[in-house]
């Protein structure tokens, strides 16, 4: 029997991720849950055949071209590879897969949970009566802004911005969408596309943002484009904190052009941007769109799959 293929997970992924791991490879387990350094994703490489990272280790360009050539496969746990710089692994012959579909719907969930409670002060409710200060009430008080009926602009219609429209379509929005390419007519149902993200800002009442960080989109929600949205709008991200210049979406938010955001995810990582602490109006979560039993899960198993094809000497299915 040949010896089964030496693989390190750098987090601690679901028992039963684990377990399976356990069973079908040399696995190097990180219990600890601890950081990688640079010096470590470099180091290990030299250890093991394949490695599951999170979006939490990054293989920038420098890494990549320190990685030793025993490492053959990068098995994302995550749908976002951000963190990989795939053509600097590419070039070093490194496969890197990553695990789509499978979080689209807790994603999406955590997106509407953001926006319903950007909407209707769910921070400021929840710290008025947590602590004890609630003495007051008045039918002008913690008045919000409606989500059902209103428009809403989905920045991204890939997987998880089509999740997030059928859940909102549950609240009878009006869907817009902004994607690189128009989606076939069967996919929209009733979605209104707009071939610009300005075309789009005009019209969202709510927007949530759902597509990659890139070069391109990295800042797309800037002081110019926060000013095209309607007076009032509530922004959402769960995609990932590039997307956003967070000083002018502060300064949009101070102004009261911006009513309110939700944001699951950050400039800075682990951490948050403390400069957003004080400000009520501001519904945050510590990114963890995809941070269900079942999506985990499926998110470690996806990651499996993809190894287990690349050591049949198949092709992955979310090859990259
Ligand atoms: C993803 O899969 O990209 C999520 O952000 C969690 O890592």
């Amino acid at each position: 029997m040949s010896a089964k293929p030496k693989l390190w997970i750098t987090r601690r992924l679901s028992d039963a991720t684990l377990e399976r791991a356990a069973r079908d490879y040399d696995a190097i387990i990180n219990f600890e849950d601890g950081l990688s350094s640079d010096d470590d994703l470099v180091a290990m490489s030299a250890r093991v055949d394949a490695i599951i990272p999170c979006h939490s280790e990054r293989f920038t360009a420098d890494v990549a071209s320190k990685l030793d050539p025993r490492l053959k496969i990068i098995a994302n746990h995550s749908v976002g590879v951000d963190h990989c710089d795939l053509p600097a692994l590419k070039s070093r012959g490194i496969l890197v897969t990553n695990t789509p579909d499978v979080l689209s719907d807790a994603t999406a969930e955590i997106a509407m949970l953001l926006m319903l409670g950007a909407a209707r002060h769910a921070v400021e409710g929840d710290h008025l009566v947590r602590s004890g200060n609630w003495d007051f009430w008045s039918p002008s008080f913690m008045v919000g802004k409606q989500v059902t009926g209103a428009r809403l602009g989905i920045v991204g219609m890939g997987r998880v911005g089509q999740a997030f429209a059928r859940k909102a379509r549950g609240f009878d929005m009006e869907i817009h969408y902004y994607n690189r390419t128009r989606l076939m007519p069967g996919q929209e149902h009733g979605a209104i596309y707009h071939d610009t993200v300005e075309s789009l800002l005009g019209v969202a009442d709510f927007l949530s943002l759902h597509c990659p960080a890139t070069p391109e989109t990295t800042g797309l929600m800037n002081a110019g484009r926060l000013a095209l949205l309607p007076a009032g709008a509530v922004l959402v991200n769960t995609a990932r904190g590039a997307l956003v210049d967070e000083a002018a979406l502060l300064s949009a938010l101070q102004s009261g052009h911006i009513a309110a955001a939700g944001l699951d995810c950050f400039v800075t990582e682990p951490g948050g941007n403390p400069a957003f602490s004080p400000h009520r109006n501001i519904f945050m979560l510590p990114h963890i769109g995809s941070a269900t039993v079942r999506t985990r899960d499926a998110m470690g198993f996806r990651a499996l799959d993809n190894l287990d094809a690349f050591f049949k000497g198949e092709r992955p299915k979310d090859m990259l």
